[in-house]
């Protein structure tokens, strides 16, 4: 049967909508090992789901013969769909048009999405591939930005932004999906970066190629603006449905719970898992595996200050983020690096109302000029800071060093953390045996006949009076000392027993963080 004749036109149009820049361009993108965007949409997406606004949309540039090549769409994709059934907002870059450049329509076009996703309260999703502001539209590139900006900014906290970069992303772009909440990317097919190779080469002589400036790799190891890399397109899409779930659609509701393995199994191999000699390393992601639902840990930062591990996971089917020091990576001291990392993370999770448990096995903060000099006493206050300030329900087990300053950051007792358990294993004191010896007992050691078995005796008598979990629990800083086997159970129970937690902070407008 034919169509009547109007029908037929829509049908056109939206065929023609589909199209993009043309199949040569989608070919283009194809070879540099890079899907379209819809293809892109089609994987993070549940199948069937997405609903595209805006198709009709083309720019209104008159300039540099520009108002003869009018693609409808223009360079993004925009409209909303499901993920695990949960609603999310999408707005996917096309660099088969105009390489994904954002002008005044394409900007327009994210915005809408975006005031559509705080007045419903769910997740925005960005995938990123563009050449930048639009050249030919000039300062009205520029102003979508800026509008761009300004919304994630209000979105911030309000409800979760998720980032993926999957092409080139570079001046001021970079700055979008910095503002938000995570940001994925593709290793070896995407970068971001503010000033591209040429500029830098102009400026700094430095030579440099795209890669070696802003791949994956360098901001997932080095800069840690990335915070999830993977190794193609797919998996990045799917670990962005998967990180969803351990989130609330937005600050008013809770993360989606799911049904657990079970609550009460204790795990015989934690009691042994603390090596006798203080100095000798364990992994806490052992640890956490042993612990945590199903063994299930998605981390975020994987590869990024690696001394301390950050992530989420589920305790008795409740989504939860998890602080960690690692012992297996420089002793699991705090640095600039880390207590950044973790000083994101704790805000992120209180933002979102999910609860953060803190496992502590840190031998302070890392001494150094460099460390000084580059701030680290304004870094570690970031991190005090955002524990001090979170009212989300905070756990915290000490499995061994507790020394320090890095005591009273890491989540204590002091700085409202609800159930503060300890692991017999635990050293909670000023400092670790050797350096306290050292000062306080400078003087007699000097004069010792056998200055070294002096010394022996004397770290001993520390150990014996402090490097224990005993002299805190009996002040009440430490709530129990439980067997480390016991450690799921108790902290899922603790968990529940705080499920009504009600806590505030002063009336403010905000708070001023040492950033
Ligand atoms: C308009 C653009 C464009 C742009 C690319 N294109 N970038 N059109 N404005 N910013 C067009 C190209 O003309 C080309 O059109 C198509 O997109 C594909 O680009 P190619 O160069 O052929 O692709 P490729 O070789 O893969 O190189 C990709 C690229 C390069 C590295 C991104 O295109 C590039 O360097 N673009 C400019 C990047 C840039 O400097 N942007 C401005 C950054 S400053 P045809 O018709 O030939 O297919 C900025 C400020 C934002 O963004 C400030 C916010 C506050």
């Amino acid at each position: 049967m034919n169509k009547h004749p109007k029908i037929q036109h829509l049908n056109d149009l939206k065929a023609q909508s589909q199209l993009g820049g043309g199949q040569d361009r989608i070919d283009a993108q194809h070879k540099k090992g890079r899907l379209t965007a819809r293809e892109r949409l089609d994987l993070l997406l549940d199948k069937g789901s997405f609903h595209e606004v805006d198709a009709f949309v083309v720019h209104r540039t008159q300039d540099f013969g520009l108002h003869e090549q009018k693609i409808m769409s223009d360079s993004v994709v925009t409209g909303w769909g499901t993920i695990e059934g949960r609603l999310v907002y999408v707005y996917s870059q096309d660099f088969t048009v105009f390489g994904g450049s954002l002008g005044e329509v394409h900007a327009e076009k994210i915005c809408k999405i975006m005031d559509m996703a705080m007045k419903n309260g769910a997740p925005i999703i960005g995938l990123n591939d563009s050449g930048g502001a639009r050249i030919q539209e000039g300062v009205v590139a520029l102003a979508g930005y800026a509008d761009i900006f300004l919304r994630n900014t209000m979105a911030s906290g309000v409800i979760p932004q998720i980032s993926a970069i999957m092409g080139p992303c570079a001046g001021g772009a970079v700055y979008s999906p910095a503002l938000t909440d995570l940001i994925f990317m593709t290793r070896g097919t995407s970068y971001m970066f503010v000033t591209g190779p040429d500029v830098v080469k102009t400026v700094t002589h430095e030579e440099v190629t795209q890669e070696e400036l802003g791949g994956a790799s360098v901001h997932s190891e080095k800069s840690g603006v990335c915070h999830v890399a993977a190794d193609s397109e797919a998996d990045t899409l799917y670990l962005i449905r998967k990180v969803l779930g351990f989130l609330p659609q937005n600050n008013m509701e809770d993360a989606p719970f799911v049904a657990s393995d079970d609550p009460l199994r204790m795990e015989e191999a934690l009691n042994a898992i603390v090596p006798d000699d203080a100095n000798k390393p364990y992994d806490i992601k052992e640890v956490i595996s042993m612990i945590f639902d199903n063994g299930n840990f998605f981390e975020i930062h994987e590869n990024y200050a690696m001394n301390v591990v950050v992530g989420f996971a589920r305790l008795g089917g409740h989504s939860v983020g998890i602080v960690a020091n690692q012992p297996s990576v420089l002793a699991g001291v705090l640095d600039i690096d880390a207590s950044e990392k973790a000083a994101r993370f704790v805000r992120f999770c209180d933002s979102f109302n999910i609860p953060i448990i803190t496992f502590e096995d840190v031998p302070g903060f890392l001494p150094g000029t460099f460390q000084e000099h580059h701030g680290i006493i304004r870094s570690g206050a970031k991190l005090l800071y955002a524990y001090c300030e979170a009212t989300v329900p905070k756990l915290t087990v000490i499995t061994r060093k507790a020394y320090g300053g890095a005591y009273c950051v890491m989540s204590s007792k002091h700085i409202r953390s609800d159930v503060n358990l300890a692991w017999p294993t635990a050293e909670i004191a000023v400092m670790g045996p050797d350096g306290a010896v050292s000062i306080i007992f400078r003087k007699e050691l000097e004069k010792a006949a056998d200055p070294i078995k002096r010394k022996a005796e004397l770290v001993a008598e520390y150990k014996e009076k402090f490097a224990n979990p005993y002299v805190a629990a009996q002040r009440g800083f430490i709530d129990d000392v439980i067997e480390p086997k016991e450690t799921r159970p108790r902290l899922i129970n603790a968990l529940e027993m705080l499920s009504n937690k009600r806590d505030s902070n002063p009336a403010k407008k905000h708070g001023n963080i040492p950033l």
